[in-house]
């Protein structure tokens, strides 16, 4: 059984980061048809505590995409559940649970480009501070981290750990 490390985000510190993305949110969509976009199973939880914070209108929908084993990256994205609607002329907003090599959201951005949205951007609840993802624009950010692993707040270890209600670092040494 792999050992939590330690806490890197409090249930206190997400939920206030939450409160100012929600009303960075209501004021870019003020006049938007906005639609929800999360990548399953991650950014569930994000995206619904982001939502319930949110006065203006939104729709919701769900894609899933396969790109990990354990903690490394296989490179290897594959669409396992696609969206349910139409996405043509609406202002889709990506919910991602965390930006690591930038590979996953690349190639979900490419694919929604092609169904012409009326605009396309991006809530990451943490972005690791890496080179390989600086150029992914993400519009909405709750908190850049380091490299480590991490777990909790939707993030899972092989799909343990989703349900911490903070961020854990995982270390695999102990
Ligand atoms: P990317 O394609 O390398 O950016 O990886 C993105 C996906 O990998 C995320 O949606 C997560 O499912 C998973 N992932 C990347 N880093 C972590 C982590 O530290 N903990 C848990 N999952 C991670
Ligand atoms: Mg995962």
């Amino acid at each position: 059984m792999p050992v939590i490390d330690r806490e890197l985000l409090s249930e206190a510190q997400i939920s206030e980061r939450l409160d100012g993305l929600a009303r960075e949110i209501d004021a870019a969509y003020a006049h938007g048809d906005l639609l929800a976009v999360g990548i399953l199973k991650g950014s569930v939880f994000f995206l619904t505590d982001v939502l319930k914070r949110l006065t203006i209108p939104v729709a919701v929908d769900f894609l899933q995409v396969r790109s990990y084993a354990g903690t490394g990256s296989t490179g290897n994205i594959q669409l396992v559940h696609d969206l349910s609607m139409d996405i043509e002329g609406k202002d889709v907003l990506l919910f991602e649970d965390v930006v690591d090599t930038g590979l996953t959201l690349r190639r979900i951005l490419e694919l929604l480009a092609s169904r012409h949205p009326r605009s396309l951007k991006i809530a990451a609840l943490l972005k690791k501070d890496l080179r390989e993802n600086a150029d992914i624009p993400i519009d909405f950010l709750g908190f850049t981290i380091g490299p480590e692993f991490v777990v909790g707040y939707g993030l899972d270890l092989d799909e343990r750990f989703r349900n911490l209600p903070y961020v854990a670092v995982w270390d695999p040494t102990r």
